[in-house]
């Protein structure tokens, strides 16, 4: 059965890509800075101390943990209002993983101004490898219709 899509798959494959691998760097940084005792090293919200500019060495992880979060969520909101708009078959995890985001950066705030709740970190890591299914599953639905 031929499935009808009003436009290219490339554009989904790009954005879910680029999230995927945002994603991915976010997680990776997140857990460095958990297993290196780090988590508290900014305990304000929304920017750390050192606000936009370039950070000192002890808010460094935290501080790039953040700015590229905005990018991530960027993406992740990008690949949604274009699959919402013009490409059905990656909707609904695009959309999913468009709330699932929001969710989790509200975790990454309680995180930090709960000082670590463990019940927090936990669901900070769990809603992290939800996010990043719902991603990978946006991308594999844009990708396995790139030859359409
Ligand atoms: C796309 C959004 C985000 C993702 C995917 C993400 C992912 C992660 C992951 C996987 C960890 C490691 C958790 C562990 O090993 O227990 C982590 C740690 C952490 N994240 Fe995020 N994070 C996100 C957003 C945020 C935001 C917005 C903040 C707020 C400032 C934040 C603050 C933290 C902190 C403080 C830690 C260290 C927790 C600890 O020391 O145990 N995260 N993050």
């Amino acid at each position: 059965m031929e499935i009808q899509h009003s436009s290219s798959p490339k554009v989904a494959i790009g954005l879910s890509f680029c999230a995927l691998a945002m994603l991915y760097s976010v997680m990776l940084v997140g857990v460095y800075i958990s297993s290196s005792n780090q988590g508290l090293s900014c305990t304000e919200w929304p920017l750390c101390p050192n606000g936009f500019g370039l950070p000192s060495e002890k808010h460094f992880f935290e501080h790039y943990h953040r700015v590229m979060v905005v990018i991530t969520a960027g993406f992740i909101f990008a690949t949604a209002a274009y699959s919402f708009k013009k490409f059905k078959p990656a909707r609904k995890t695009a959309i999913i993983a468009a709330i699932v985001v929001s969710v989790q950066i509200i975790f990454g705030m309680l995180v930090v101004t709960t000082r670590l709740e463990p019940l927090l970190v936990a669901s900070h890591l769990s809603t992290g490898i939800l996010l990043f299914a719902m991603t990978l599953m946006t991308f594999l639905a844009s990708y396995k219709l790139r030859f359409q």
